[in-house]
């Protein structure tokens, strides 16, 4: 087993991508606290860990909240003794808005969630990692919009390469002067409960990404083991980097 002894937190554990990567995680031997703002999403996915045989709590919270960050943290130290792996998942989406479309509101709760949220997460859990012997790992689930212009609105764009950016200084400070690999994922299209978001969205914003053609969609799963290679030490020499998985979308 690839994660033994590790103890993994993973946001947006209750659905889509975070779901699958919690299941993988505790699979292959670590302790899972699945973090999510919907509770009956983080109760099934704890019995279905249970059932496997896994080792994991579940907890209610929302990444936006520094009080449910902390108790999430502690609940973790406490329950498990360490913090070793935190995958930063959980994420929305914006209706594809344009700058000329996106309001206040929107925009801030969508830094709030992708950006933000996990900066804060990170600073919690290297605080932790920094005086454990073995150090710990990071794992931001950005998306391709994070690499290019399209692939959602401003206000996601926007969020998903400033999470990329977070997580190069992560590397570059914490990781090459400290004891943290810190990395992201740039999915593509995904099977996740993610698109039923997409209420009302923009014409302009819509125009622009059926430009890029039409997307490869994968599975939760498909990313799940690329997340499982960003944490175990089959990575040990990757930090900084982007691992893009997008079936080709962006490679045409
Ligand atoms: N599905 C895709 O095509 C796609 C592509 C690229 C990147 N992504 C990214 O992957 C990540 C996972 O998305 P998914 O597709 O699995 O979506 P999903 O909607 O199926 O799951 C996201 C989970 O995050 C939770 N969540 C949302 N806001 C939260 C908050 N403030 N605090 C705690 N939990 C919160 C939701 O309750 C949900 O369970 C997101 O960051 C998303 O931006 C998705």
């Amino acid at each position: 087993m690839k994660l033994s002894g590790k103890t993994a937190i993973i946001t947006g554990a209750g659905s889509g991508m975070g779901r699958a990567i919690a299941k993988l995680f505790a699979k292959e031997g670590a302790r899972i606290v699945a973090f999510d703002l919907n509770e009956d999403g983080i109760q099934a996915v704890v019995e279905e860990i249970k059932k496997g045989g896994g080792d994991v709590v579940g907890i209610a919270g929302n990444v936006t909240n520094q009080s449910d960050i902390d108790r999430l943290i502690d609940t973790t130290k406490d329950t498990f003794g360490s913090v070793d792996i935190l995958v930063n998942n959980a994420g929305i989406m914006d209706n594809f808005m344009t700058v000329g479309e996106v309001t206040d509101e929107l925009w801030d709760r969508v830094l709030a969630v992708n950006l933000t949220g996990p900066m804060k997460l990170a600073r919690a859990a290297i605080q932790v990692m920094e005086k454990q012997d073995h150090g710990g790992v990071i794992i931001n689930n950005a998306s391709v919009g994070g690499l290019f212009g399209t692939r959602g609105g401003a206000a996601y764009v926007a969020s998903k390469h400033a999470l990329i950016g977070l997580t190069k200084n992560i590397a570059a400070t914490h990781g090459t002067l400290g004891k943290i690999r810190a990395n992201a994922i740039a999915p593509g299209g995904v099977n996740t409960n993610i698109g039923a978001t997409i209420t009302a969205p923009s014409e302009l914003g819509m125009r622009a990404i059926q430009g890029a053609g039409e997307a490869p969609m994968g599975e939760p799963e498909q990313i799940a083991s690329v997340a499982l290679f960003l944490a175990s030490d089959d990575s040990s020499f990757v930090n900084g980097d982007v691992l893009k998985a997008d079936g080709g979308w962006t490679a045409r």
